[in-house]
């Protein structure tokens, strides 16, 4: 499954002291690393002959000894690596993994220590990780502080979300060093438990230059470590790791030896480089997973928007409570008629789905447990093998069946993520005996246990467990509420997709800026494809609900044209099957695009401001393009010449109509044919919040 082309070249220098470089393969980037004069750690990377990152200091500090001075290099390796992988599903089906290795082998003495920080420069950025081996001082450590610097040479513009250690549900600022504090001053502050406080801001985070180049800051293969925040310097133009701690203040307990996850910078004066890099991906581990055959991307609509849009439809069957007094069991409940997760309400979207060729329905609000948003019976609020009296699994297992149609069962935790661990063999059989294979999983709240934040070393872990007995069970994951991706999709390839932003059901709560879904791909999507959940056709509140007046920042063109732009391999169709019936014209193009990819070609790209893309399906000659614009009109140039030469393409373009606008027109779309071929450049309008989404078959 995996073709590996790889070339080595391997050298050990002599025990030197002085500085070392290294450079990509195509010389672009230059990494130097050194130690200094206290014996710390240092790097520097250089981009086309010019400083990017200034010198900047490595190390860990535990409570039993600190990995931060006192180092003499007592060894240097290099390698060259060319090899080439065959992801699962993705964006490509061939992934070049090329770059350049250093390892620096540290040594200090009183106490012994030794530490390896090992470097990978690729042509599109650089990674590196702290390596750990076992020590003839302690080697248990309870890790307070990771002090990786990244300091930068200007007040470049910063594209960033607030640290938070329990949620990535924020809209992105797009701001500069300098004027960072104001930005995040204008965020509405968590509780106290969630704030970090201070200038931190998340990773992935976007930065360009005045030159401009254009680097993410992320981490790849974040495994059984805290997730990392960066808090920010205003005043240097420089960052540092931040560490999410547990509520001891403790960052992690490791044991040797241990790897840390990579620091990731891609790094690029092309922003359509920074959408394409598979750099995050390059850096996890090889599939784990030996028959990935179950795996199968999917469309999937749900009993999930019903209960958004404000017109009173519930998650929870009854008013009632359990806490009442008397009140001790389902049945007793009072049902409030306003519950669609019903066998006959799924029955109808199991009906639209396999009229529609749609391979998915998942039902939220199907199990005991949504009356009671707190934990009870001994801590236990959600049992995910009790459906709700009105939610029939035997009848709703033979019915999509005969149907063909995969119905996709939900886990929401209420956070309590020590309980669903209890639960997960339980509910995984459950689920296989009720021939489900896939789980949308939620972590709503406060982590359980309380001592524990959503992405501290602990719900790595949780996360990690969880993904790794559903691939027992043979069961793909769409998690909500978790740590943010690192691309450890590639291996654990079952995750197809998670949450871990803001996502599309803030269309209902006060709306998402059409800016939104033009930042995220340069940011959140470079950990792993996210379950945005496009599609949405009815995009004004008061539709569902005379009394809301929010509106979704979309045209319903731009709606079709985010199955290209946020691309997942686990793709929701979000709205009710009546908006659907009212734009069956439009809805072909949800029923005719894939979600999985042989290649793809970032035609233009400016983050916060547009994006341009075309896409080729795994599994056919055809070719699609989506194109997406912020509040502003613009005309994208798409220029044909991916298209095999000679061939001639039927092209179905899915465009905002003359006149159609995001807040005042969203619902005013055309399509048109015409004929192509890779001699082409289509000048293509979009309107302010708009987009458009084009299926080029071959003829
Ligand atoms: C938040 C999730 O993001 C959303 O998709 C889900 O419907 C609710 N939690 C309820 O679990
Ligand atoms: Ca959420």
């Amino acid at each position: 499954m995996m073709k590996i082309l790889m070339s080595l070249i391997m050298s050990t220098a002599a025990l030197t002291g002085a500085a070392v470089d290294i450079s990509s393969p195509n010389g672009a980037l230059r990494l130097n690393v050194d130690v200094d004069s206290a014996g710390t750690p240092v790097y520097s990377l250089d981009y086309k002959g010019k400083q990017l990152v200034a010198p900047g200091k490595l190390g860990l500090k535990a409570d039993e000894t600190a990995f931060t001075d006192g180092f003499r290099i007592v060894g240097v390796d290099t390698v060259t690596v060319d090899r080439t992988w065959e992801p699962v599903w993705g964006e490509y089906d061939k992934v070049r993994d090329h770059f350049r290795e250093l390892a620096l082998h540290l040594e200090a003495d009183k106490p012994d220590r030794k530490l390896t920080i090992r470097f990978r420069v690729f042509d599109d950025g650089l990674g590196f990780r702290y390596e750990l081996p076992v020590q003839d001082g302690p080697n248990y450590l309870t890790l307070r502080d990771e002090i990786t610097e990244f300091n930068f040479t200007g007040d470049h513009k910063l594209y960033c979300i607030p640290g938070d250690y329990d949620t990535d549900e924020y809209l992105w600022s797009e701001t500069s060093f300098s004027k960072l504090p104001e930005a995040l001053g204008n965020y509405r502050r968590h509780s106290e438990a969630q704030r970090t406080g201070g200038n931190t801001i998340q990773t992935p985070m976007l930065m360009k230059t005045a030159d401009p180049v254009y680097v993410n800051i992320h981490e790849a293969a974040l495994d059984g470590y805290p997730a990392m925040l960066l808090d920010v310097d205003t005043e240097n133009n420089s960052m540092s790791a931040h560490l999410v701690p547990d509520r001891l203040g403790v960052s992690a307990y490791l044991q040797m030896p241990f790897n840390t996850p990579w620091r990731t910078l891609i790094v690029s004066d092309d922003a359509r480089d920074i959408l394409s890099s598979q750099l995050v991906l390059n850096l996890n581990e090889p599939c784990k997973i030996e028959d990935t055959s179950w795996i199968k991307p999917m469309k999937f609509m749900g009993v999930w928007w019903e209960m958004f849009t404000g017109n009173q439809k519930t998650w929870a069957y009854s008013d009632d409570s359990l806490a009442k007094p008397g009140v001790t069991d389902y049945s007793k409940l009072k049902p409030n008629g306003r519950h669609p997760a019903n066998t006959e309400n799924v029955k109808k979207y199991i009906d639209f789905a396999s009229e529609n060729g749609i391979d998915g329905v998942l039902v939220e609000g199907w199990n005991e447990g949504w009356e009671d948003w707190a934990s009870f019976r001994k801590n236990r609020q959600f049992l995910f093998d009790k459906p709700y009296p009105d939610f029939d699994v035997p009848a709703l297992r033979d019915y999509a069946k005969e149907k063909g149609v995969k119905l996709i069962m939900h886990h929401e935790t209420a956070a309590n993520a020590a309980d669903y661990e209890l639960q997960l063999d339980r509910a995984f059989q459950y689920m296989k005996d009720n021939n489900y294979d896939a789980v949308k999983t939620g972590y709503v709240g406060a982590i359980i246990p309380r001592s524990e934040h959503h992405t501290s070393q602990w719900m790595v872990d949780h996360a990690r467990h969880v993904i790794e007995r559903a691939a027992d069970y043979k069961i793909m994951v769409d998690s909500h509420e978790a740590p943010r991706p690192t691309g450890l999709c590639r291996t654990y390839p079952n995750w197809l997709a998670q949450e871990s932003a803001r996502g599309g059901e803030f269309e209902s709560m006060g709306g998402n800026p059409p800016s939104h879904t033009c930042i995220l791909p340069f940011t959140r999507l470079k950990g792993g494809p996210m379950d945005y959940t496009p599609g949405l056709f009815e995009t004004r509140m008061s539709y569902y609900n005379e009394g809301k007046d929010s509106q979704a920042g979309t045209t319903l063109a731009r709606q079709l044209a985010l199955y290209l732009t946020m691309p997942s391999p686990m793709q929701m169709a979000c709205d009710l099957p009546e908006n659907y019936q009212r734009f069956p014209d439009a809805f072909q193009f949800i029923k005719d695009v894939p979600v999985d990819w042989s290649d793809s070609k970032y035609l233009e790209a400016e983050p916060n401001r547009y994006i341009t893309v075309a896409r080729r399906d795994k599994n056919s000659d055809n070719w699609f393009v989506g194109a997406i614009t912020d509040e502003n009109p613009r005309t994208a140039t798409i220029d044909l010449s991916f298209l095999p030469k000679g061939e001639k393409f039927e092209a179905t373009i899915y465009e905002d109509a003359p006149g159609a606008h995001w807040k005042d027109n969203p619902q005013a779309y055309r399509i048109r044919k015409v004929e192509v071929d890779s001699r082409k450049k289509l000048k293509q309008p979009l309107a302010a919040g708009g987009g458009a989404a084009i299926m080029l078959r071959k003829k």
